[in-house]
């Protein structure tokens, strides 16, 4: 499995999201995903869906060193003791003595990031998380961040596919040595049909999907697709044995447009 290092994390480069997986489907998707060779899940406190995500696990047969779990934390849960109660709750619900990777799920309004960058510090101490994060982290909330932590800070997830240009946001997370963790890898599905993803595809016998998470992993970017359907869990995955050309690498940058976001929420930060 290739992987991406950042400050002591080795992170799988691929993932699977679990966003909106609820109940059997989850435990299900989750578990064969594991079977497949997937060994990086991505979950949070507010998908409620970490109870399932640990049963896939535990289901799949696969030892616990093998597997990258990340969880985050809700933006209510920030201040100090609430961080830490909530941590605990999501290991229980995971079945897990520490989890991979901790994150912020996005920035909060209404806490001081330097209270809740000492408690999130505080969880790696705890051995309640090997790693620590943010999640939807602008420049400068990155350069905050990274300024406060006492521990280091291994990657930022944010939105992160063809349709938008993220380089900003990038050039910082590696200026700080952070990994990029990007979510909606496949536009949520809409690259298929895509002119230009749908040539390229074809040129390699691959599908648009399959293009775009190419083009992300291609530049060191980890990539967390979430599928409810087990042959696109193989068709996810299946991403390593064909290459981009740099034209087609330059091709695809050129989709990116200044409404590419998907999510579109009050909290998600603008780049620029
Ligand atoms: N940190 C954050 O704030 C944040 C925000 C959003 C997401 N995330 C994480 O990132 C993960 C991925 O992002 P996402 O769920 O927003 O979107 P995504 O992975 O880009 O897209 C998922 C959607 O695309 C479809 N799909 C999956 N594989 C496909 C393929 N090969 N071709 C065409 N369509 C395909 C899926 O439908 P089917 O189920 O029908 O296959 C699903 O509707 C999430 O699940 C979550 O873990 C994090």
């Amino acid at each position: 499995m290739q992987t991406v290092d950042a400050k002591g994390a080795r992170i799988p480069i691929i993932g699977l999201g679990t966003w909106e997986l609820r109940e059997r489907t989850c435990a299900r998707i989750v578990e064969q995903a594991l079977r497949l060779g997937y060994r990086h899940l991505d979950t949070a406190q507010a998908y409620e869906n970490e109870r399932e995500v640990g049963e896939g696990l535990h289901a799949s047969g696969v030892k616990r060193g093998e597997v990258f779990v990340t969880t985050k934390v809700r933006p209510a849960n920030f201040a100090p003791r609430d961080l830490e109660r909530s941590a605990k709750e999501s290991l229980v619900k995971l079945r897990l003595s520490e989890v991979d990777l901790l994150l912020l799920h996005w920035p909060s309004t209404q806490v001081p990031l330097a209270d809740t960058m000492g408690a999130l510090c505080r969880m790696k101490a705890l051995g309640l998380t090997r790693h620590i994060g943010v999640s939807n982290f602008t420049v400068a909330l990155i350069e905050e961040a990274v300024g406060l932590a006492t521990e280091p800070l291994v990657t930022n997830q944010i939105e992160c596919h063809a349709y938008l240009d993220s380089s900003k946001v990038i050039a910082a997370c590696r200026r700080h040595g952070l990994a990029v963790t990007a979510y909606s890898p496949i536009a949520r599905g809409r690259v298929t049909g895509d002119d230009l993803l749908t040539r390229i595809a074809s040129a390699h016998g691959k599908t648009a999907g399959q293009v775009a998470l190419r083009f992300l992993v291609q530049q060191d970017i980890i990539v967390i697709p979430r599928t409810s359907k087990l042959e696109r869990l193989t068709e996810n995955f299946d991403i390593f044995d064909f290459a981009l050309t740099d034209a087609e690498m330059t091709a695809i940058r050129g989709l990116a447009h200044p409404n590419g976001r998907i999510v579109n929420v009050s909290w998600a930060p603008q780049w620029d």
